[in-house]
């Protein structure tokens, strides 16, 4: 495995991938890799010839009250994984490589990064855009690979990659799990014994409604209602609502396309956000 810190030395990288005809694949992260990444590097592998991974916090993508400066990281455990898992390239640039004094472009997402997260977060789609764009820049993958965890970032890439003609396909993993159901999330470290037990609920509350549209329930208020009876253990709802999986438009009265229940919610002082697909063809 190849590791490089700057743009100059990740192009002369890629550019030799390339002309070994090679199919990049690209797993951005921001580190502190679990099984959820896993997945990811392990899909990459599967579907492309060479692997890239970044890992990068990018602080554009933190509001000022937000956890940039405590985000975990541990930098030889993430190495180590990489190594292990056959990624062939690892670009760890500073924040100095990525934003240069005087940095002052940026991309702007459309209606996609206004509702959920997007009223909780002012700003931070704007951020992961930018920083993804950027990366798209650097590697030029063939394929980049994001967790459905983080359903509206994917809604708000891959708009950004057919608004602005971006040459790269998205690929969007399902979600990995805790044993008891807990979404995956380098966040999970921070919360205590007490709130990992009840942090469960929002996941529980996600498959009750998918065990009622299963069962052939359709009812936008009833599904909701199955996932909100759950929620008794958070601290602070911040949304669970059913939008459209592809816009993210609130779907009001029956799921008739696919559609999508999100959830984010505070446990303790842990952020914590999860959703689940209700696909009308697959019931
Ligand atoms: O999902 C993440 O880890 C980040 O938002 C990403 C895509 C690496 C951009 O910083």
């Amino acid at each position: 495995m190849r590791v490089v810190h700057n743009v100059a030395e990740l192009r002369i990288a890629v550019k030799a991938m390339r002309e070994k005809g090679f199919r990049i694949g690209f797993v951005p992260t921001m580190g502190f890799l679990h099984e959820g990444h896993a997945s990811l590097i392990q899909q990459c592998k599967n579907r492309c010839d060479a692997t890239v991974v970044s890992i990068f916090v990018n602080p554009t993508q933190f509001g000022p009250k937000e956890d940039l400066a405590t985000y975990p990281s541990d930098l030889e455990a993430d190495q180590s994984l990489c190594l292990k898992l056959g990624v062939n390239l690892l670009f760890l640039p500073a924040t100095a490589e990525m934003y240069p004094s005087a940095f002052q472009t940026f991309i702007e997402p459309g209606a996609v990064a206004e509702p959920l997260c997007g009223k909780y977060r002012p700003g931070h789609f704007r951020g992961v855009a930018t920083v993804v764009a950027k990366l798209f820049n650097m590697v030029q993958p063939d394929l980049a690979f994001f967790g459905q965890k983080d359903l509206q970032q994917t809604a708000v890439i891959k708009r950004m990659v057919r608004d602005l003609n971006l040459p790269v396909d998205i690929a969007v993993v399902p979600t990995l799990r805790e044993y008891d159901g807990l979404a995956m999330s380098s966040r999970n470290i921070y919360l205590s014994t007490d709130e990992r037990k009840r942090a469960r609920c929002i996941s529980l509350g996600l498959f009750a409604a998918e065990a009622a549209f299963m069962a052939g329930e359709r009812d936008t208020a009833s599904l909701l209602t199955r996932t909100n009876e759950c929620l008794w253990g958070v601290d602070e709802l911040q949304y669970c609502e059913l939008v459209d999986a592809q816009n993210l438009d609130p779907l009001v009265g029956q799921v008739d396309r696919a559609a999508a229940i999100c959830v984010a919610a505070y446990v303790g002082s842990t952020r914590l956000i999860d959703n689940i697909i209700l696909s009308p063809n697959q019931a």
